[in-house]
């Protein structure tokens, strides 16, 4: 039979665990979740810039458009790993806990990345061909450079 105290405690720890799933732990889920929503298009738009630079025809107006995609995904990749969100804070994601660890590295990545897709955006307007492909295997080092450091193998 339990005392009365193991019944307070065991109330208490179930309480505390409520509290946290209704502040932290659910906000967490949700920026996972969108955050990977967005990875996900910003993998999409480069994908689909990558196939029509591979074309025999080149749609511009289409590598414009997904190169204008990537640089404001990259703008606002920081913005995408706020605290409380990686690995050991209940939610399932490969984000790495050196990116609040190291800050500093983690915004070097994510500069790195914004640069070289502002360099994307530049060589979508000249429509060489040539020079967008490049650029895309430039931006492609970046976004790999970052997933080597900072993002883990599963979940
Ligand atoms: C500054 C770091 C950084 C850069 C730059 C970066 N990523 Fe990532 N990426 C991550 C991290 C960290 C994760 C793991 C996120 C998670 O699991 O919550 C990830 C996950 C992903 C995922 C998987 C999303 C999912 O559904 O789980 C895709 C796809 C992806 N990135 C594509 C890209 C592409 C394409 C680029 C470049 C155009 C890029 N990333 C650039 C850090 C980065």
């Amino acid at each position: 039979m339990r005392s009365s105290i193991q019944r307070v405690m065991v109330l208490a720890a179930a309480l505390s665990l409520a509290v946290a799933a209704s502040a932290g732990v659910i906000d967490a889920r949700q920026t996972v979740k969108a955050r990977k929503e967005h990875l996900k298009a910003l993998g999409k738009s480069m994908k689909s810039l990558r196939d029509e630079a591979g074309s025999w025809h080149p749609n511009w107006a289409s590598i414009e458009n997904d190169a204008a995609a990537v640089a404001k995904g990259a703008a606002a990749l920081p913005t995408w790993f706020p605290a409380g969100s990686g690995r050991g804070d209940g939610v399932k994601t490969k984000a790495l806990a050196a990116i609040w660890l190291k800050p500093a590295d983690f915004q070097n990545a994510s500069r790195a990345f914004a640069t070289q897709a502002d360099n994307l955006v530049d060589a979508a307007k000249t429509q060489n061909v040539a020079l967008v492909r490049r650029q895309a295997k430039a931006v492609g080092r970046t976004c790999g450079g970052c997933h080597r450091r900072f993002r883990a193998h599963f979940d």
